[in-house]
């Protein structure tokens, strides 16, 4: 027969029953103290798995930098600021858009060199094209870059709308755009070559001049066509983000999207925008991507000549740049013996959470500056590896109309 513990227990006296209480006691703060230890491992280990979770979850929509009331520019307010000119005063400028002061072309058609009469050094966009979509990029990027000021977006100065004439005047950049150096054979009279921190400065620059776009601007204004040779570089190469005739304002609220008809140029386009024609800021992370493995690797984003599997920059590079022994050997040869193993990885991994397939796991903008800063400040000085006689597209304003022009 099992029997109950109080039928079997003997009744204790009475010294016997303080030190039975002590052992109680005892038991009980043995108890408790194990209790209390065993919920601070549990908290310890619940806090580890929320972080290791917070880590690996993509990027928080809400999460934006937060920024000065002041900073903060809305599009619709600030008036456009740009100064009108009429075709026969960037005739003038251009010495009648003479052939020798050509210094590129692009879409939207070709690019001048000028000198206004107040002696300002410029450049002169002329639409070539016929139709509304140049018509439209003209609106737009009068609209957008009058009303947009940052040191990290070239400047318009104005524009002309003569009659059937369209015209930009840019701020004029010496040093033309990133993607003539990068593909630069670096042989006299052509553009220089740029080593990793005149690279890695570019790099922040350009991200920079996103990063405003897109958190310093209400509604967002995604740029739509950031590329290597939309990065125009200064006398001092310092760069600035150029060319918003695609730009469009994203949707103000957080996380969300605008519906549009996809354009771009082909290697930069995000994936999901392509497919769907859903655009947000993280088309624009995508992009920027593309240049910082253009600047990590000196390659082009699409180049079917190379072998099979190598053509297109991304899906080449994706696997690489995580891979510690394999991301060295995707380094552009010039770069031998520049850059530390850990600055290399880190931009290398900066590089591959912007061309993550999946938008939600690119980071913003602000996330890349902030990491760009550091990896800036400690790298050496930037120094350019000039190739003599250089001299942007070879164009020289020795016209004596410019001459001319520029005293008036
Ligand atoms: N403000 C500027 N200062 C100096 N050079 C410039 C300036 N703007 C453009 N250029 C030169 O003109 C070239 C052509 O520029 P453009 O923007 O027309 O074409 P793109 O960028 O090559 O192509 P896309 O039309 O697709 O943007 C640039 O690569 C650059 O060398
Ligand atoms: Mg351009």
């Amino acid at each position: 027969m099992v029997r109950n513990a109080s039928e079997s227990a003997p009744v204790p006296a009475e010294g016997v029953n303080s030190t039975a209480n002590s052992a109680v006691v005892v038991v009980v703060v043995a108890v408790v103290s194990s209790l209390a230890v065993l919920a601070l491992l549990v908290a310890i280990l619940y806090y580890c798995y929320i972080r290791q979770k917070v880590r690996h979850k993509p990027y928080p929509a809400k999460i934006r930098k937060r920024i000065p009331e002041q900073e903060l520019r809305m599009v619709n307010i600030i008036p456009p600021e740009a100064q009108v000119f009429t075709y026969k005063q960037l005739q003038f400028a251009t010495n009648n858009f003479s052939r020798v002061n050509v210094i590129g072309h692009g879409g939207f058609g070709s690019v001048y060199r000028g000198v206004l009469t107040d002696g300002r050094l410029v450049a002169i966009k002329q639409l070539d094209r016929e139709g509304k979509q140049g018509d439209r990029e003209f609106r737009v990027e009068v609209d957008m870059l009058s009303r947009l000021h940052s040191p990290y977006l070239l400047e318009l100065v104005g524009y002309c709308a003569d009659k059937d004439h369209r015209l930009l005047v840019y701020d004029y950049m010496p040093n033309g755009s990133l993607q003539e150096h990068l593909y630069s054979d670096g042989i006299s009279g052509n553009p220089p070559l740029l080593d990793w921190a005149t690279r890695l400065r570019i790099a922040l620059d350009a991200a920079r001049g996103l990063e405003y776009l897109h958190e310093c601007v209400t509604p967002p204004i995604i740029h739509r066509d950031f590329k290597s040779s939309n990065i125009l570089l200064d006398d001092n190469f310092h760069a600035k983000v150029s060319d918003f005739g695609l730009a469009k304002l994203g949707s103000a609220e957080i996380g969300g999207h605008v519906s549009t008809r996809v354009l771009g140029t082909y290697g930069y386009v995000a994936p999901e925008y392509a497919l769907t024609g859903h655009l947000t800021t993280k088309s624009d992370v995508y992009s920027y991507g593309v240049v910082l493995l253009e600047l990590l690797t000196g390659r082009v984003p699409v180049d079917m000549k190379r072998p099979p599997g190598q053509g297109v920059l991304v899906s080449w590079a994706l696997p690489r740049l995580t891979d510690r022994n394999k991301v060295k050997d995707m380094v552009d040869p010039m770069l031998e013996g520049q850059f530390a193993m850990k600055d290399l990885i880190q931009v290398a991994a900066i590089a591959a959470m912007c061309v993550q397939p999946a938008a939600d796991y690119r980071p913003f903008m602000t996330d890349v500056v902030q990491s760009l800063v550091p990896l800036v400040k400690h790298t050496s000085s930037a120094k350019v590896i000039m190739t003599p006689d250089f001299n942007h597209n070879i164009v020289t304003l020795k016209s004596s109309s410019i001459d001319s022009g520029a005293s008036n």
